[in-house]
């Protein structure tokens, strides 16, 4: 009898891909997946550890386990991703219901790592080195790529995939873990990503969404000349039935002008670029490390809007990091006001142990004023994203149907004509009536109405 797997995933896209890369490599090993922990025998969590919240919801998640194991004892538990880096054995001495240990660069490993848990082997775990215990070369192939594992598309059957150019971060901002859980850069070669697009294109998929931590740093050097992010654009912009191109996260000091006219004169590529800015007060940037000012993020911005009409540009705040004082938050809230972002994720700031603002400097912005700062500024941007989307009323765009809307509530399995959600091509969330089977088409819908976070839509 095939064994029943349940796999839970929190944090980024790149945790949705590890995620899907392990429920297919599980599916191949024979399992099946199941939609509750409480049929499963093996009970997977992928975790994330950039925020301390996150982690505090995998531990309690993990709690609850404990009870389910009372009553399902050969159920094998795992916790997976970028907290089983960080916290190693710690998560055996919080949790000892937990089986299994695997970080993001170990995850190929999961099958025999199960089959040894299975065997009555006790408690197994796999991660990478930290970066300061053996040579750069040594710690990089501890962070084994996971990807050439994939065969075709997403076992959902959605038309939308993501494909990961490249492993792990180099930049060091003070705030950050990533770089210690998910490893020193790596690029993927070219060769590689455009096979997997292909095949990914081949199965249906309509639009392909590139992951790195700082994925316009990407290049592969590996045949003797540099291949930039911009170069790879053009590459995969040839593949034949791929409609939609884009590329998640970039980091500011990269976004160069080839980049942007890529962006620009490539038309399957989204005009839709997410920046995180982190913060507009030049103080803070630099305590931050994030090696630019507000100026300088300004001025990208505009180079942008220049090179790309119609762009739509994303950011990531953090409030309430260490020293910020009410005037550093003010150049924030300016820089959003000036930023004109479709929409910002705004966070407030959280230590990490390990990190260099951990070391460094004092966590000493009250909760409370961080909760403040935290909704002011989002108040800001709500504004912006509203007054951003209210020009789409009346224009007729093409979306690309996801699904199902939420907004639509619980909607009834026979019922053909339901509310749907999809995407433009600049990321904008599109809420329309129509029939099931439109379900991963692009088509054109007329927009009536917008709100901060939602455009609606009839189709035409
Ligand atoms: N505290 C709060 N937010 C953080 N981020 C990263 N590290 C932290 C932290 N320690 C935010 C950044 C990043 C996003 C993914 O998470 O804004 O862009
Ligand atoms: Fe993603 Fe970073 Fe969270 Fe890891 S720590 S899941 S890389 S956001």
């Amino acid at each position: 009898m095939a064994k029943l797997l349940y796999i839970e995933t929190v944090g980024c896209q790149m945790n949705v891909l590890d995620s899907e890369l392990v429920t297919a490599d599980l599916l191949r090993a024979g399992y099946q997946t199941v939609d509750s922990p409480r049929r499963a025998d093996v009970i997977l969590l992928n975790t994330c550890s950039v925020r301390q919240h996150a982690e505090d919801k995998i531990y309690s998640a993990l709690g609850r386990m404990k009870h389910l194991k009372e009553h399902r004892p050969h159920a094998i538990i795992g916790v997976l991703g970028c907290m089983a880096q960080k916290d190693q054995t710690l998560i055996f001495t919080r949790a000892p219901q937990v089986d299994l240990v695997v970080g993001p660069g170990q995850l190929g490993r999961l099958p025999a790592l199960l089959k040894r848990v299975a065997e009555g082997k006790g408690q197994q775990m796999e991660v990478s080195l930290d970066r300061s215990a053996a040579t750069h070369r040594l710690v990089r192939q501890s962070f084994a790529k996971y990807d050439p594992s994939r065969a075709g598309r997403p076992d959902s059957g959605s038309p939308q995939a993501m494909v990961r150019i490249m492993f792990g971060c180099n930049n060091f901002c003070t705030y950050c873990i990533v770089p210690s859980v998910r490893g020193p850069e790596q690029s993927r070669t070219v060769e590689e990503i455009e096979a997997e697009a292909r095949q990914l294109v081949d199965a249906g998929c309509l639009e392909i969404t590139l992951l790195g931590q700082a994925v316009n740093s990407y290049q592969d050097r590996s045949s003797g000349q540099t291949v930039r992010l911009a170069d790879l654009l053009y590459r995969l912009h040839e593949i034949e039935g791929l409609a939609r191109l884009k590329f998640v996260t970039n980091y500011p000091r990269y976004m160069t002008p080839d980049l942007l006219q890529a962006v620009h004169e490539l038309p399957k590529v989204s005009p839709y670029l997410h920046v995180p800015a982190q913060s507009g007060s030049n103080r803070i940037l630099r305590r931050m490390k994030r090696r630019y000012t507000a100026e300088a993020y300004r001025q990208m911005l505009d180079r942008a809007r220049a090179t790309i009409p119609g762009v739509a540009i994303t950011s990531d705040f953090i409030v309430g990091f260490c020293s910020e004082t009410e005037e550093d938050f003010q150049q924030t809230v300016d820089l959003v006001r000036r930023g004109r972002f479709k929409n910002s994720f705004i966070f407030k700031y959280s230590v990490r142990p390990g990190t260099k603002a951990a070391e460094l400097y004092a966590d000493d912005v009250p909760y409370k004023v961080k909760q403040r700062r935290n909704n002011e500024l989002l108040a800001v941007q709500n504004d912006i994203s509203e007054e951003e989307n209210r020009p789409f009323v009346g224009r007729t765009v093409d979306i690309l149907v996801e699904g199902p809307s939420k907004a639509g509530g619980k909607q009834a399995e026979d019922e053909p004509v339901i509310q749907l959600v999809g995407r433009t091509t600049c990321d904008r969330i599109v809420v329309f009536e129509g029939h099931r089977r439109l379900i991963g088409r692009i088509m054109p819908v007329e927009i009536y109405q917008a709100s901060a976070f939602t455009l609606f839509g009839k189709q035409i």
